[in-house]
């Protein structure tokens, strides 16, 4: 169980990728942890491990974050599960690569839904959480962590609709940053080129998987900023993969 001075999260798009990675240090930091994807069968093999890395408790939902109610449910899971919150990660979130003209209608809804819309609206739910969990920890309050792209600062052709996504998502959360940050919680985007997960994999025979960014550079930049005292607010962080101009994935 619990105690009051446990950190708890809640990371979307925790079974796979970065989010799994994130998940991973935080419990072995010995932090509460609400995971979320659509698979159920990975968040029930990902609950056992995050227990035995050292997460206290683990509660899990498998929803697809496009389903309007999605965010409602999360914030009410995380609440019954620790009442409060110290860090929300907006992991999750889809791509498709497609020049604008040809972009497919359905994916665009999705995309937005995922990436930015469901993402507002956690925020929205999840506030109320984060100002407990800021006033119960005074040293570092509480944080909003949000996985943006680099494409979402500067343009990538084929990344239009993503991109767009990714650049409304950090400029919303550098606004809740100024809304947010006098009572302690603060909201950071993490911009990175391309990490090597399943997200990248189409494009691995042409920018091998070892010349990306690794899962564990991005985690790192997440565990660095939830370290930081609640004074610090860290703006946009743009991780740029070596051998490229530092304007494109
Ligand atoms: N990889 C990169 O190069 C890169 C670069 C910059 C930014 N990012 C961003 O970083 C984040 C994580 O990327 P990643 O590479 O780790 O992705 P990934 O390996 O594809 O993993 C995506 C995660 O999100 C979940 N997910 C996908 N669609 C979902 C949906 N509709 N509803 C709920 N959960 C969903 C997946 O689980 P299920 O399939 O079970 O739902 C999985 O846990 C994303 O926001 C991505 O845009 C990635």
């Amino acid at each position: 169980m619990t105690n009051s001075s446990t950190r708890t999260a809640l990371v979307t798009g925790a079974s796979r990728g970065i989010g799994r990675g994130i998940a991973t240090r935080l419990a072995r930091h010995g932090w509460g942890l609400t995971v979320t994807a659509r698979n159920a069968d990975h968040l029930t093999e990902l609950a056992e491990e995050l227990r035995t890395a050292g997460a206290p408790h683990v509660a899990r939902l498998a929803v697809d974050l496009a389903a309007d109610d999605a965010a409602d449910r999360l914030a009410e899971l995380h609440r019954h599960a620790f009442g409060a919150m110290s860090a929300l990660v907006l992991n999750a979130g889809v791509g498709t690569v497609s020049r604008a003209a040809d972009f497919p209608a359905h994916r665009m809804a999705k995309t937005l839904q995922v990436n930015l819309v469901t993402s507002m609206r956690l925020t929205q739910r999840a506030l109320p959480l984060l100002r407990k969990g800021a006033a119960a920890d005074p040293r570092h309050g509480a944080s909003i962590i949000g996985l943006s792209s680099i494409t979402g600062v500067h343009a990538d052709a084929g990344y239009s609709v993503y991109g767009a996504s990714k650049a409304a998502l950090l400029r919303y959360l550098e606004a809740v940053h100024q809304e947010e940050s006098a009572v302690g919680v603060r909201a950071t985007s993490i911009a990175p080129g391309y990490v090597a997960t399943d997200m990248t994999s189409w494009i691995a025979d042409r920018v091998p998987a070892a010349s990306m960014i690794a899962v564990e550079d991005v985690v790192e930049v997440v565990d660095m900023v939830l370290r930081l005292s609640r004074t610090a607010g860290v703006a946009p962080i743009v991780m740029t993969r070596a051998g490229t101009s530092g304007f494109q994935a």
